[in-house]
């Protein structure tokens, strides 16, 4: 094939391929088989790899991405992106409707949409083709992720039609729905990494990942709710978004121009008796003016417009029996109490189990036996308990205290000063630590030892095989080979069996051998040091370079590493004050781990969101325990203080906050932030 027949082959191929992605990821109605589809775009990979000049920035082979981009560029968006003012309450959204209906004074139409629950982007289109994606940011500017975006299916790369303005900017929530979020938390579980608490945060998180063909893997989403620009087909907001469906995007089905706030408030209840049942998360109605010259006229207040609200609806709540209280000791030995609950169907879903948090938290409820809760499942993988009905409660009914000991080794429980945590210090022997703590260290971010997931571990310690890590690189292939078992998934029921055939043996034992490479910083970071991060592993291992001048440093030559606070240098310390800890480290050291780093700086990348910034954590949050979130500001680069002084950047107040701390941030001039701008901080 010559030049320039290929040219139009490309071309075909690429038109062919947009219209049947179109067809499988926006409507749903696929023409071809996956298998057609494939050979199509195998075709059409081939044509560029053998004229990589005819290759445009908008194929569909760009698809499956590739690009890494190591840090976002800043870039200022052309509209701001802005947000909007919310309530959950019908008679607010009658006042939101008489003020509108007052100022002006005129018929006008409302257009209700979802509100996604995701993250919002704005994508730039130029002459039909696809030239920007860039995150909300601070609404003034954010990143651009245009490579990533280009990922995902259900947006156009390029657009076809002849009535397209030169250049417009789409406003879309790009969203993870159910089914996707579910296969990667599985997934994630079973290379145990940490998982993410809610859609939004995974499809959050997915969007920033610096590897583009990651992003591909992850199934986002992406609704459209808005279309800006200066030649708009039409001077009205539902009529637009129904011409950019007709260009392509996926605008959902559930959105309605209605004629009064009666209407309004129909389709709102319409819409949440279907919430549990869509397969994306949303949480609540968005009601806009549909004419953008009653918008105009409408104008904003500093923060909103006027001319829309979002009707929130509330966490879908059911109510139950309190049965017990079961306590899960996790690799650090921090135990938490898990409430478990006669068995109750919200949102679709059966719930057994609610999280408790912490002794505080559970202290806090004043649970009794048998006491009727309500249960909500916010956002969250994992419901809560809101709420105790003591009217209910049994006159004898006993209340429920926090166990004094572990109930895996039965050693006596510790709570550190000031935390709300308690902890088995039983490291030793503690069945649970002992596999969280080597589950850790072979993960994936950490010695990365494939083929000794979760279920094998355990097999591995019932044996006496293993006790700690290091005894892992004693292991030999006779000892392994023949072990077996059949182990239950807790999540799913299904039975599997654990064998250890000749293939895995040789697998496992060569995985453990070159783990004998993996640098310092993750070597750091596998030995499971509480609140040791992979970034204050990293800055540690660059800082000092050497395992020895790490466990020979006092608290304040820790403290002096950027990023690392009063919490982790405190854990470092007490982490080498053990006997046991040095002797693995030692052992470690013998059997040829790398416990040096070549280059050692003071100096690091700034590309954390809450780099060099320090926090101080009060009160309770929704999303996250305190602990969560104190693991989460470390994980961001930040660094936890436990009290306000002038060197702290933030005050992060929860709900319940103390009225002193409020003061003295006040005194200080501290800015003092929620969890929502914590959120958009990380995000
Ligand atoms: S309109 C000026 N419509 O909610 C109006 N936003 O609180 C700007 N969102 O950042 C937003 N669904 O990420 C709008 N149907 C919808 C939405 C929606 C979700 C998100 C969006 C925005 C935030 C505003």
């Amino acid at each position: 094939m010559d030049r320039v027949q290929a040219q139009s082959r490309i071309e075909l191929l690429s038109k062919q391929l947009n219209e049947h992605n179109y067809r499988y990821y926006v409507l749903d109605n696929p023409a071809i088989s996956d298998y057609e589809f494939d050979q199509l775009l195998k075709e059409l990979e081939s044509l560029e790899k053998q004229f990589p000049d005819l290759a445009s920035e908008d194929s569909p082979t760009r698809r499956v991405g590739g690009q890494i981009t190591k840090k976002f560029n800043t870039v200022r968006h052309k509209y701001p992106m802005l947000s909007l003012g919310n309530t959950y309450s019908k008679e607010e959204l009658q006042d939101f409707d008489s003020r509108i209906r007052k100022s002006i004074n005129q018929d006008f139409d409302y257009v209700c949409e979802l509100k996604f629950d995701g993250i919002a982007i704005g994508l730039t289109y130029r002459n039909g083709r696809l030239v920007q994606a860039v995150t909300r940011g601070d609404g003034v500017q954010g990143d651009e992720v245009t490579g990533n975006a280009k990922t995902i299916r259900s947006i156009p790369l390029r657009i076809y039609a002849d009535d397209l303005p030169e250049e417009f900017e789409i406003r879309a929530e790009i969203i993870m729905p159910h089914k996707s979020f579910i296969r990667l938390n599985e997934e994630k579980q079973e290379n145990n990494e940490p998982l993410f608490a809610n859609p939004r945060n995974a499809a959050s998180g997915s969007l920033k990942l610096q590897d583009s063909s990651l992003v591909a893997k992850r199934n986002l989403d992406c609704y459209v709710y808005g279309i800006m620009g200066d030649n708009l087909p039409f001077q009205s907001h539902f009529e637009n978004l129904e011409k950019a469906k007709s260009w392509g995007f996926k605008v959902a089905d559930l959105t309605r121009k209605c004629s009064d706030i009666d209407d309004v408030m129909k389709f709102i209840e319409k819409v949440e008796k279907q919430r549990s049942s869509l397969p994306y998360d949303i949480d609540g109605i968005v009601v806009k003016v549909n004419e953008y010259r009653q918008q105009e006229q409408l104008g904003f207040t500093s923060k909103f417009p006027r001319w829309a609200i979002s009707y929130k609806y509330k966490a879908e709540q059911g109510v139950t029996r309190l049965l017990d209280v079961a306590y899960q000791v996790g690799r650090t030995g921090a135990v938490t109490p898990v409430a478990i609950l006669e068995p109750v169907l919200v949102a679709g879903t059966t719930v057994k189990r609610a999280s408790l948090y912490n002794a505080d938290k559970m202290d806090e409820l004043d649970l009794h036996f048998n006491d009727t809760v309500h249960v909500e499942k916010g956002g969250e993988i994992i419901p809560k308990i809101v709420e105790v009905n003591t009217g209910l409660r049994q006159r004898d009914s006993k209340k429920i205290t926090f166990a004094t000991h572990c109930p895996e080794c039965n050693t006596l429980l510790v709570r550190n000063e000031g935390e709300a945590i308690q902890y088995c210090p039983n490291s030793e022997s503690c069945p649970p630590q002992i596999q969280g703590k080597i589950e850790h260290f072979i993960s994936r971010r950490a010695m990365n030892i494939e083929g000794l997931g979760e279920g094998r571990i355990e097999v591995l310690i019932q044996n006496d095989l293993i006790k700690n890590m290091a005894d892992l690189y004693d292991l030999k292939y006779d000892q392994l080979l023949g072990l077996e078992k059949v182990i239950t998934d807790e999540i799913t029921g299904k039975q599997k069996k654990i064998s250890f055939r000749e293939k895995t043996v040789n697998n496992i034992l060569n995985a453990i051998n070159s783990s004998r490479n993996v640098p310092f910083e993750r070597v750091l970071y596998a030995l499971g040091i509480r609140y040791l991060g992979e970034t204050g592993a990293k800055k540690l291992a660059r800082h000092f370079g050497s395992i020895d001048k790490i466990s020979n440093s006092t608290f304040e030559e820790l403290m002096a590493v950027p990023e690392i606070g009063e919490r982790i240098a405190g854990s470092i310390m007490d982490y080498f004050k053990d006997e046991q800890n040095n002797k693995i480290v030692n052992r470690l050291i013998e059997t040829g781990l790398i416990f040096k780093t070549e280059t050692v700086s003071t100096e690091e990348p700034g590309n954390q969101p809450l780099e060099g910034k320090s926090f101080v954590v009060s009160g309770v949050f929704d999303g996250y325990s305190r602990n969560q979130i104190k693991e989460l500001i470390e994980q961001k680069g930040g660094k936890n203080i436990s009290s306000l002084s002038s060197k702290t950047d933030f005050l992060l107040a929860g709900d319940k906050m103390g009225p002193e701390k409020k003061k003295k941030a006040e005194e200080l001039n501290i800015p003092i932030i929620t969890e929502e701008d914590f959120n958009k901080m990380i995000e």
